[in-house]
């Protein structure tokens, strides 16, 4: 069966990801800083790995990467995210406005959301092109398009979901000769604790949507900025 490796795996759209991806007899690596009851618990539904790391530790995601050896890795996905400091699901776009930013906020945004999943594709490229799906996926967002953008703030998360569809769009184009399908996928809005509870979606539905959209990729659309819902969105 196809290996997933999942980022951000013990709450949220992950630990969604980890459960489906095991329901369809998928063998899942997860990723987290430390696992939940919950994630524990799929352990008895399938083939699940639990690697304890922190993302933002560079020596870490050399150690996951020695771990894997030249295991083949048919998903490369990078769930785990940020919006920062303040939370939008309590609070809304307060924490976010115009006369708030923070140097650190704005670097711990950017490392978690653009640069380690920028870096695990490099570490873990040749194990992706070893398998048979060849993709590498990171969730991107619809507060990261410029043109959907009419509510303003939001600025570090905003901005760092724009990089990470930059960064996709790019690496589309450099991994594409070997094979690999490289795309941002927005998994639409969706009630966990970084979306809230006013968010229209349910994490079972947006992870089967965007699980679909990372099943029917192709070349032709790599490095496009998909919805959970298989459509093109505006940059
Ligand atoms: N929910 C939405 O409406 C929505 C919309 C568009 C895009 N997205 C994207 O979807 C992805 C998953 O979001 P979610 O809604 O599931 O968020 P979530 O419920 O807040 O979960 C975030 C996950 O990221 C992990 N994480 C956060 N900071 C970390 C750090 N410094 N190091 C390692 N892991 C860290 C968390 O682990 P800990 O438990 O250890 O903190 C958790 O597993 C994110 O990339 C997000 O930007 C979500």
């Amino acid at each position: 069966m196809p290996t997933v490796l999942i980022t951000g795996a013990n709450r949220g759209l992950g630990l969604e990801f980890v459960s489906q991806y095991l329901a369809e007899g998928w063998e899942v690596i997860a990723c987290v800083r430390q696992p939940s009851a919950a994630l524990s618990g799929l352990q008895a539904h399938g083939p699940l790995t639990i690697h304890q790391l922190d993302l933002v530790d560079p020596a870490a995601l050399a150690e996951l990467a020695a771990s894997l050896g030249d295991r083949p890795l048919d998903v490369l996905l990078n769930n785990a995210g940020t919006m920062g400091r303040g939370s939008f699901a309590e609070e809304g776009l307060t924490p976010f406005r115009f006369g708030t930013s923070d140097a650190g906020e704005w670097a711990e945004v950017f490392h978690l959301n653009v640069f380690v999943p920028m870096k695990l594709a490099e570490l873990l490229v040749d194990n992706v092109a070893a398998s048979e799906w060849r993709r590498i996926v990171t969730l991107t967002s619809m507060l990261g398009s410029m043109e959907l953008n009419t509510l303003g703030g939001l600025y570090a998360y905003r901005a760092s979901k724009a990089a990470v569809n930059a960064m996709m769009r790019s690496m589309a184009i450099d991994l594409g000769p070997k094979g690999i399908i490289a795309a941002p996928i927005h998994p639409g809005w969706v009630k966990t604790g970084l979306g809230g509870d006013n968010a229209p979606l349910e994490a079972p539905e947006a992870v089967a949507g965007v699980r679909s959209v990372i099943a029917s990729l192709t070349p032709e659309n790599a490095g496009r900025v998909l919805s959970y819902a298989g459509e093109a969105m505006p940059w």
